[in-house]
C-alpha cells in the first residue's frame, strides 16, 4: 500500500470511493451526499487551502482524506479534516490511521498549527484528537453533534482558547455537513 498526496487525475476516483463507502455504511442518499462533498472540495476550493491525501493499492484508491482551510478572527494556520473514507473491504486493518497520521504529518512539515475534524471521538482518538467544547474553538456552523467537534495541536501544545468565529472554505458551509 502507498501513501500520498491525491492528485487531479485522481479527482474521479476519489469522489467513486466517497460514494460507495458512504452508501454501504449510511445509505445511498448519505453515499451521494458525501461523494459530492467530497468532488466540490477538491474542484471548488483554492489549492493553498486545500490537502487530499490517498491510500493506493493495485493502483486503486482505497482510501482518502481531504483537510480544507479553518479561518479564524486571529492568524491561526488550521485545517479541518473531512471527509474520510476507507473502502469497505480494507477497513479495520490500520489504514485509516496511517493516512489520517501521514496527512497530520504533512500538515506539520507545511507549519499547520491546529487540526480540527467532526466525527467519531472514539476513532478519532487513536489519531491525537480530543473533544473540544465551542468555548474554546468555535465550529464554523451549529452542530448537531457537539460531541464529535473535536482538535489537536500539531505543535505538541494544549489548545489554547481562539476568540471569534471560524470559518470553513465554501464546499463545508452548508448546515448539512454539521
Ligand atoms: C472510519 C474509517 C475511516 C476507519 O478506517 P479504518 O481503516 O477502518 O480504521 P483503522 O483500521 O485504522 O482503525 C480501526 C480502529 O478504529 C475503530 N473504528 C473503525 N471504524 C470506526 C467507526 N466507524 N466508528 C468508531 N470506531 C471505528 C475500530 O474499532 C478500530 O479500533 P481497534 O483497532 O481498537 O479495534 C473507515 O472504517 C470508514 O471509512 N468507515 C466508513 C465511513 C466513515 O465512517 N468515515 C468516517 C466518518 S467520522
Amino acid at each position: 500500500m502507498k501513501l500520498s498526496t491525491y492528485n487531479s487525475g485522481n479527482i474521479e476516483e476519489i469522489k467513486q470511493l466517497f460514494t460507495q463507502t458512504f452508501s454501504d455504511s449510511e445509505g445511498q442518499s448519505e453515499g451521494l451526499l458525501i461523494g459530492n462533498l467530497a468532488y466540490e472540495l477538491m474542484i471548488s476550493t483554492d489549492s493553498y487551502d486545500l490537502y487530499g491525501f490517498v491510500a493506493i493499492e493495485s493502483e486503486q484508491v482505497i482510501g482518502s482524506i481531504i483537510f480544507s482551510r479553518l479561518v479564524f478572527e486571529s492568524e491561526v494556520n488550521a485545517f479541518l479534516l473531512g471527509p474520510v473514507a476507507i473502502h469497505t473491504s480494507f477497513q479495520g486493518k490500520g489504514i485509516g490511521q496511517k493516512l489520517i497520521n501521514f496527512g497530520l504529518n504533512t500538515l506539520k512539515e507545511n507549519e499547520v498549527e491546529l487540526a480540527f475534524t467532526y466525527g467519531d471521538p472514539d476513532f478519532y482518538a487513536k489519531v491525537g484528537f480530543s473533544p473540544l467544547v465551542e468555548k474554546v474553538v468555535k465550529a464554523p456552523l451549529k452542530l448537531t453533534y457537539p460531541e464529535g467537534w473535536l482538535g489537536q495541536s500539531l505543535l505538541n501544545d494544549e489548545i489554547e482558547p481562539i476568540t471569534g468565529h471560524s470559518y470553513c472554505v465554501e464546499a463545508l458551509n452548508k448546515p448539512e455537513y454539521w
